[in-house]
């Protein structure tokens, strides 16, 4: 029998401090998987991305947190602006995290993929008769879409990566058209679209998959109900591909336990934690290799758009005022 002298110890005083903007189902699990693997304690503070971002900056360089998890490119692309992160160069991260998915120099990467493709309701919307995102605004489409506000990261990210496709001019001229098609002015969240399209206030819903997905396998009959009136249909398939964001990781520039954030980080896209996120949460792996789970398989594979999703950062700010001057609530 092998015995150790003191390292059981020092082991035991491994940490990680995290701050992550998912909800605590949502990463708990996996985390104490990595706990169990390494020896190395994770200790988990959640909270509004917002909130934990302003608490990094407010706590500069004494922070307790080494990393920092978050939904959406363009909230990791405001935590990189802010100063609080640092790059990390690791040959795992590298080799398994597209480069669509990962920040250009090394600040953060994807864990996982959210699609944003259209939403309509069987029966009622002729599938061959959508497209693309920008085709929303045919006349076909005439009062008859929900979509949340422009207050929305991701519908902010949407139109910011309409900006890099086809340009500010182009894309100001489509949004203008696109608030004139609403069926409603904008409320709620993605569920909340998927719920009105079902109880036939529209006939298209925008949102992320996992909605719907979270929707069908609802313990809530009215949700499983409303879900099961809609179909996926994947924009932009001829083209740029469908929309698609992240949620992703970046380690804070005050880390102090920076070995083992990073050995978190790469725990993270390991094969395993990559299946989990699609059967707990239905998104999409963000490495190739791993197959998503069997209801994101029934939508079909799709083309996604392969953008690199700092873009959607960086035109932030000119999505978010030109959403404002078309008038998107
Ligand atoms: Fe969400």
């Amino acid at each position: 029998m092998l015995t150790f002298i003191a390292p059981s110890l020092s082991l035991a005083d491994e940490v990680v401090n995290l701050y992550s903007a998912r909800k605590e189902q949502l990463i708990k699990p996996l985390l104490d998987r990595f706990s169990e693997q390494t020896g190395i304690k994770v200790n988990l503070v959640t909270g509004k991305a917002d909130a934990l971002l302003q608490r990094l900056q407010s706590e500069g360089r004494n922070t307790p947190a080494d990393m920092l998890i978050t939904t959406d490119a363009g909230r990791l692309h405001r935590a990189k602006a802010a100063g609080v992160t640092q790059a990390v160069e690791s040959k795992v991260l590298r080799d398994v995290v597209p480069e669509s998915f990962r920040d250009p120099d090394s600040h953060w990467y994807g864990l996982s993929l959210r699609a944003r493709p259209i939403l309509y309701v069987k029966g009622k919307v002729d599938p061959s008769r959508l497209s693309t995102y920008e085709a929303l605004i045919d006349p076909d489409w005439d009062n008859r879409i929900c979509i949340r506000s422009s207050g929305n990261i991701y519908n902010q990210s949407l139109v910011a990566s309409m900006i890099a496709a086809n340009g500010a001019e182009a894309t100001e001229t489509w949004a203008k058209a696109f608030v004139k098609q609403f069926a409603r002015p904008p409320k709620g969240g993605d569920r909340d679209q998927i719920k009105a399209a079902a109880a036939g206030l529209c006939d298209i819903a925008i949102a992320n998959t996992y909605y719907l997905a979270g929707m069908l396998t609802s313990k809530d009959q009215a949700q499983r109900d409303a879900a099961a009136k809609m179909a996926v249909f994947w924009p932009n398939q001829q083209g740029r591909g469908a929309h698609v964001n992240v949620s992703g990781a970046a380690l804070t520039k005050a880390a102090k336990n920076r070995k083992n954030a990073v050995k978190l980080l790469e725990f993270l896209v390991n094969r395993d934690s990559q299946a989990w996120y699609a059967e707990a949460n239905g998104e999409y792996p963000v490495r190739t290799d791993v197959e998503p789970n069997e209801l994101l398989k029934e939508w079909g594979d799709f083309k996604m758009d392969r953008l690199n999703l700092a873009q959607l950062g960086l035109l932030n700010p000119d999505a978010l005022r030109m959403m404002d001057r078309a008038g998107w609530k």
